[in-house]
């Protein structure tokens, strides 16, 4: 596989995509087979991922973190996605939905309390937005926290947590005011430990098996109220904020998952042999692997280029919702693209179990669904350009 001489990285950039690359090819790719087909969740391998930092990549140091920038986090995603598409989505989830919420909007002594465990991989973070009833519609939840003296009462069901069966933290986010809608959720943060939060069934899933998914049950869960994550009835926009940097890290999952099952089909079509050649030479096989590649890199292109975007974006505040959701878009697209012509290309034996393919195949299908649809990404860029909202 060619790198192209793109986005020339720094030589910090090149360490830590290299670290990140070794980690996952000698410890992660061996395993991710049987944990796929276990449904386990990796707590061993993501220990060892804290501890070399890529539990909190942008988390400055002070709170347990690595303190690298928007980039290298991207980097460090797509190299763990690589090897597996759940580890990548642990990660991601921890970094981005985590972290980055807690970082932007949290006290000096929540950021303490909430940030060193999980962005030093000690312990792991989740975000709780959805609901049965309220998907991609976020704002019309129905979980309700209501203040009582010095603690909130939290009360109501929500579904599709990434990590929620493990998870020992969580940012939750609640209606306090229905009356205001959008504008009266609250977001909280809340110790997995806390009585009243109840795991739900364990969801199965098509792919992503070995990251575990639920819903989570809150029944009379009283927290402090210093644990409020920001003011009341600003939780929808610290939800939205928070989500257009998670859609960096599963643009930046997907373009590891694309470019696991391009070089799957790449070698592969360079040595099966049908008809005296190795199917490579016939154009039905190499256009797909020319139509592959461009569109891996352009899916690159976006998504490192919605990383800067985000990164410039610590110092202007600017808001990079766009860039986010253009990568997401694209670099999901295009691993559900990619994997489904690698099945193509393997044939027969990229149906079977006995090699990755059919598993990226069934990991991409989730870079389309979770943290906001292809049609929410279409929806957020083309109300962006159309300057209607
Ligand atoms: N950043 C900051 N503020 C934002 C924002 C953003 N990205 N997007 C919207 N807002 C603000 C708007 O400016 C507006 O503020 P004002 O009222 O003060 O003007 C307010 O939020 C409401 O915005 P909209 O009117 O645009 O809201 P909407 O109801 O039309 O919804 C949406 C917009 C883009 C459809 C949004 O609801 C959305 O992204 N939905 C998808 C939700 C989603 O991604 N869910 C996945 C959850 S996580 C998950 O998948 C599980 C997991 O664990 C990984």
């Amino acid at each position: 596989m060619t790198d192209l001489p793109i986005h020339p990285l720094s030589t910090e950039h090149q360490m830590l995509r290299d670290a990140a690359r070794d980690f996952a090819q000698k410890e992660i790719s061996p395993i991710a087979a049987d944990f796929d087909q276990s449904g386990e969740f990796p707590y061993a391998t993501i220990k060892k991922m804290g501890e070399l930092g890529f539990m909190g990549i942008e988390v400055p140091e002070q709170y347990g973190g690595a303190e690298m920038d928007a980039l290298a986090y991207v980097l460090a995603v797509e190299e763990i996605s690589k090897a597996d598409a759940s580890h990548g989505v642990i990660m991601s989830v921890n970094n981005s939905l985590y972290c980055h919420g807690v970082l932007n909007f949290g006290t000096e002594e929540q950021k303490k309390k909430f940030i060193m465990p999980v962005a030093s991989g000690a312990a792991i973070g989740a975000y709780s937005l959805t609901e049965p009833q309220s998907g991609s519609d976020a704002g019309t939840m129905k979980s309700r926290a209501i203040r009582d003296g010095d603690f909130y009462v939290l009360n109501g069901r929500k579904s599709w947590v990434t990590s929620g069966p493990v998870a020992d933290y969580l940012v939750v986010f609640m209606m306090t005011d229905p009356e205001k809608k959008q504008k009266g959720i609250t977001a909280f943060l809340v110790d997995g430990k806390t009585k009243g939060v109840v795991r739900g069934r364990k969801e199965p899933k098509l792919g992503i098996r070995a990251s575990a998914t639920s819903e989570l049950v809150f029944e009379d869960c009283r927290i402090p109220a210093e644990n409020r994550l920001g003011e009341e009835g600003e939780g929808f926009k610290i939800a939205m904020t928070v989500l257009d940097a998670g859609r960096i890290g599963i643009a930046a999952q997907a373009l590891g998952i694309a470019e696991a099952a391009y070089e799957a089909a790449r070698q592969y079509a360079g040595q099966r042999e049908a008809f005296g050649q190795p199917i490579g030479a016939f154009q039905g096989t190499g256009f797909k692997i020319a139509d592959m590649k461009t569109r891996i890199e352009a899916a690159r292109l976006l998504t490192y280029n919605a990383a800067i975007a985000k990164e410039n974006s610590k110092q202007t505040g600017k808001r990079y919702s766009l860039e986010a959701s253009m990568a997401k878009l694209y670099a999901s697209e295009t691993a559900m693209f990619v994997a489904h012509q690698a099945i193509q290309i393997h044939g027969g034996v990229g149906y079977s179990g006995d090699l990755p393919v059919e598993r990226y195949f069934r990991d991409a299908k989730i870079t389309e669904i979770y943290e906001g649809t292809s049609e929410i990404q279409r929806l957020v860029i083309s109300r962006s350009e159309l300057g209607l909202k």
